[in-house]
């Protein structure tokens, strides 16, 4: 096992500044980094395992295009049992590497008729309905503010180069606000009809703890949604893990050439 400093010393040949976190079945970003270095997150103090099917626990750091980057393949849940703090541990260390930007996908259900299963969103906002939050307990100052100010947490100037080059991929990539919730089981109809009034263009279990924290330390956040479903009561079918896993797999064909372009293009240093 190894500690921070070690991490640090491990990654110094290489530098990372942009870290990826990939979601459920969205892992095919770490096939396109060239000259990988594979750690295990058992590797890491800190770092805890994953217990979900599609996530797999592991860093992959190396190149795209010119750029280096730190994936991280498999991600914590709250459902999972796993304690905000340790979203916050974990954004902490890869600040203390030298990350200065993340950018995160997720798999997300649907609230929005435009919004099709196997297309992609990028989160422009979200609303914390987890209950929990990575920042409860003492502030650490070094790494940033007591009450981190919100307003810009999907950094504005990475949406606009987002933006710009989806229009240049020729891939449809619209903006909308995600909800998360704790999970794990899925919404139910009165909740899916409930949040669409609150605002929400998608839900999920994930991203938000990372966000806030990412925030925290100030770090910029990008953030991408694979719709992977509608929400209940908005299809006819039940929800299953395996479904959301089908929608992921069609959406991350574009997912993958829009995240692998956007390092190429704005995360050269
Ligand atoms: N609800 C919550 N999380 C999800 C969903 C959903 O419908 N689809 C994928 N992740």
């Amino acid at each position: 096992m190894i500690n921070r400093e070690q991490f640090k010393q491990l990654l110094a040949g290489r530098k990372p500044q942009t870290a990826i976190i990939l979601g459920s079945g969205l892992g095919a970003v770490a096939e396109a980094v060239k000259s990988p270095l594979t750690i295990s997150y058992q590797a890491i103090e800190g770092f805890p395992r994953t217990t979900v099917a599609g996530h797999c626990g592991q860093m992959i750091v190396g190149k795209i295009g010119n750029s280096e980057v730190l994936c991280l393949q498999g991600r914590f849940h709250l459902y999972e049992g796993h304690t905000p703090q340790t979203m916050t541990e974990v954004i902490n260390t890869l600040k203390a590497v030298g990350i200065k930007r993340l950018i995160i996908t997720n798999a997300a259900g649907s609230l929005n008729p435009d919004f099709t299963p196997g297309s992609l969103m990028l989160i422009n906002d979200h609303i914390n309905f987890s209950g929990q939050n990575p920042l409860v307990g003492a502030n650490d100052d070094n790494i940033g503010p007591r009450f981190p100010d919100m307003s810009n947490a999907y950094d504005r100037n990475m949406r606009r180069q987002a933006k710009e080059l989806a229009a240049k991929l020729g891939l449809n990539l619209p903006e909308g606000v995600y909800l998360m919730v704790l999970g794990p089981n899925f919404e139910t109809a009165a909740e899916i009809r409930a949040f669409r009034i609150l605002g929400a263009d998608a839900v999920g279990m994930s991203t938000v703890p990372e966000v806030i924290a990412a925030v925290h330390a100030g770090i910029k956040v990008l953030a991408v949604s694979a719709i992977t479903n509608f929400g209940t009561g908005l299809q006819k079918t039940p929800l299953s893990h395996e479904d959301t896993m089908l929608g992921a797999a069609q959406a991350a064909d574009n997912l993958t050439t829009f995240i692998t372009n956007y390092v190429k293009e704005f995360c050269h240093e």
